[in-house]
């Protein structure tokens, strides 16, 4: 065990803080955790055996015990469902003779679901062992399950397999760029970083990550916060854990704008005076690691990382990357910084906010990747430029993951104040009854909505845009949101840990015929409790998809209660169906309640 633990923990430095990365590797060359790895990465680096273990727990990408040589793992996103994902997973659970959760006898694979991929513009889309496929058919699916019988490795499997398009569908001001890689951070360094805070000030840019705070504030305010401790420093991070089932633009512009990516991370490094930028990658994204990496050993290569920035003595910047493991809450930005720091991904108590105390307790700037890429922008072309896009309170433009039932989906980037209406003529988009906008954390527009327009002070969005035809079911889009909050609820406090759970219970009951008024009335009492009593905007947004659905279409509900009373969730006299098949008897004794009632027998 020493033989191999030692070189991946000599290459991150014996540092706990790199302790997520540690476990990765190490799960990389076992294909999974064993206890003795959990004691023997506890003792190296001199860390409690449960604080390993418990980090190693929490991520649903880490294996604590055996998983098949092949994981297969079916994006669960409601897009991929309405695309077929469902009948494709049980297809190749039947093909390849097992149960759908379980590891096969031999050891050979593992078929289940995971939340979204961000692959929804071309799925339906799976993880093999971490790698996506994209647009399964029931051909691919079978030639895939003849391909894991024959233990063929990934890496002989068609190319054609794991392709992802960029599906570039609508440019605006960001999309069209294409400039020399650092042009932004020379242009930065020329203004200087006060003159940069100026421009950012007039280009009024607000995040673009989903909460919209204004981006100048928060550089500002680490800029002037004082370090902690005897190393003072300062972190850029950039927030590409893109979690958000329906949101994809992060993957694209990581994948074909990384310059602008990085460039943007430059420049705010320099406006705040940090020595260091983090990408905090999504594991399920792992694939473009390589080109990532290559673009940052490029960019040292050309003076546009390390020492001396572009000649110039004294300004310094680095960037790394990290990995995640496969937990949504973790794109939250201070459970984010947890998890870069090597623990579970538990949202902090703020304040303090993270540009006083962030990373490593030290003044950090959280940004989401387009942010960046708009800040790169800003830096060349000025925050009056920037501020004469959009409208007067949300600047600029907006990148849109549109998907769903549209006839072309992709990336679509829009000057804010766009009407919904034109984006669905735009995607060909023509029998919309609804639109997810932003997610299941964000709101859900009926049809009398499409005249509202996109922008913050209307309908705010981090860029999903998940499109519902006539045809669909809105109450099992509604449930599907509620299955991934639950699953997706880091536990930490109780409202959103039980509350979440209670949701998804009241909808599968309601799905299975035995729901009432009661269980609706439960989820308005729950929604007004997740949003009150929550610690993380998880769980206070948890049951909007639930609510905003209940509110405009209440017959996708109500067409399934079986009653306007309480009916409990557990039928005794059903459950005891299968005891009387078997007995053979069916007399009044053998039924309960009103069962019992209607047989003539008093319960
Ligand atoms: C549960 C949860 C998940 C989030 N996921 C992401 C994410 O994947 N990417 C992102 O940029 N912001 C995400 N956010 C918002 C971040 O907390 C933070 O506001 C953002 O990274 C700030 O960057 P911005 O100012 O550039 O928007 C999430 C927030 C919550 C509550
Ligand atoms: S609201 Fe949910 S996700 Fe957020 S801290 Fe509480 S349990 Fe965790």
């Amino acid at each position: 065990m020493d033989e191999l633990l030692q070189p991946i923990i000599d290459r991150h430095g014996g540092d706990p803080g790199q302790l997520l990365q540690i476990l990765l590797a190490v799960q990389d060359a076992l294909a999974y955790l064993p206890a003795a790895a959990l004691t023997a990465i506890a003792r190296a680096l001199k860390l409690p055996r449960a604080r390993v273990e418990g980090v190693a727990g929490f991520y649903s990408f880490l294996h604590l015990a055996p998983v098949g040589r092949y994981r297969v793992l079916f994006s669960d996103n409601i897009t991929d469902r309405m695309l077929g994902s469902a009948e494709l997973m049980d297809r190749l659970c039947n093909r390849l003779w097992i149960e759908r959760g379980k590891v096969s006898e031999e050891g050979l694979v593992s078929v289940d679901t995971t939340s979204c991929t961000g692959m929804c513009d071309q799925g339906p889309a799976l993880l093999v062992n971490g790698r996506a496929l994209t647009r399964l058919s029931a051909e691919r699916i079978d030639r895939i399950s003849e391909l894991i019988r024959a233990k063929v490795p990934l890496a002989d499997w068609p190319e054609e397999y794991f392709r992802v398009d960029d599906n570039l569908r609508r440019r605006d001001a960001l999309l069209n760029v294409s400039w020399p890689a650092g042009e932004a951070m020379r242009a930065a360094i020329a203004r200087g970083a006060e003159a940069m805070l100026a421009e950012m000030k007039a280009s009024n840019l607000r995040g673009r990550g989903g909460a919209g705070f204004t981006t100048q504030v928060k550089w500002e305010s680490a800029r002037r916060a004082e370090g902690q401790g005897e190393h003072l420093s300062r972190y850029v991070v950039c927030n590409a854990d893109e979690g958000e089932p329906g949101t994809f633009k992060d993957r694209v512009l990581l994948s074909s704008y990384a310059d602008l990516v990085f460039d943007g991370m430059s420049v705010a490094g320099l406006t705040i005076g940090a020595g260091k930028g983090l990408l905090y990658l999504r594991s399920e994204y792992a694939y473009l690691l390589p080109a990532l990496r290559a673009n940052l050993a490029r960019r040292r290569q050309s003076g546009l990382l390390g020492q001396s920035l572009c000649g110039q003595a004294g300004r310094d910047f680095e960037i790394d990357i990290h990995l995640g493991a496969g937990a949504y809450v973790c794109g939250e930005e201070s459970a984010l910084l947890e998890s870069l720091e090597g623990k579970r991904g538990v949202p902090r108590i703020r304040p303090p906010f993270p540009v006083s105390v962030g990373y490593r307790g030290q003044p950090t700037v959280v940004n989401n990747v387009e942010t960046l890429c708009k800040a790169a922008l800003i830096a060349v072309h000025g925050g009056a430029w920037f501020a004469g896009l959009g409208t007067k309170q949300s600047t600029g433009t907006k990148l849109l993951s549109i998907s769903g039932d549209v006839e072309t989906p992709g990336i679509y980037e829009y000057p804010f104040g766009v009407s919904v209406a034109q984006v669905l003529k735009d995607c060909g988009a023509g029998n919309a009854q609804a639109v997810q906008v932003s997610g299941p954390s964000g709101i859900c527009l009926g049809m009398h909505e499409f005249s509202r327009h996109i922008a913050f002070e209307d309908v705010p969005t981090a860029g999903a845009f998940m499109v519902f035809g006539a045809h669909r079911d809105m109450f099992e889009v509604a449930r599907n949101f509620a299955h991934f909050f639950a699953h997706e609820s880091c536990g930490f406090c109780t409202p959103c840990r039980v509350g979440t759970a209670l949701v998804a219970n009241c909808m599968d009951k309601i799905a299975d015929g035995r729901g009432s008024q009661y269980d609706i009335n439960e989820i308005f009492k729950i929604h007004r409790l997740l949003h009150a009593a929550s610690h993380c905007g998880l769980g206070q947004s948890a049951c909007n998809p639930v609510f905003d659905t209940l509110n405009k279409f209440r017959p996708a509900y109500e067409r399934r209660l079986r009653s306007l009373d309480f009916v409990p969730a557990f039928d005794l006299d059903q459950a005891l169906d299968a005891a009387r098949q078997m007995t053979g008897r069916d007399d009044a004794a053998a039924h309960f309640g009103l069962a019992a009632r209607m047989k003539g027998c008093a319960p």
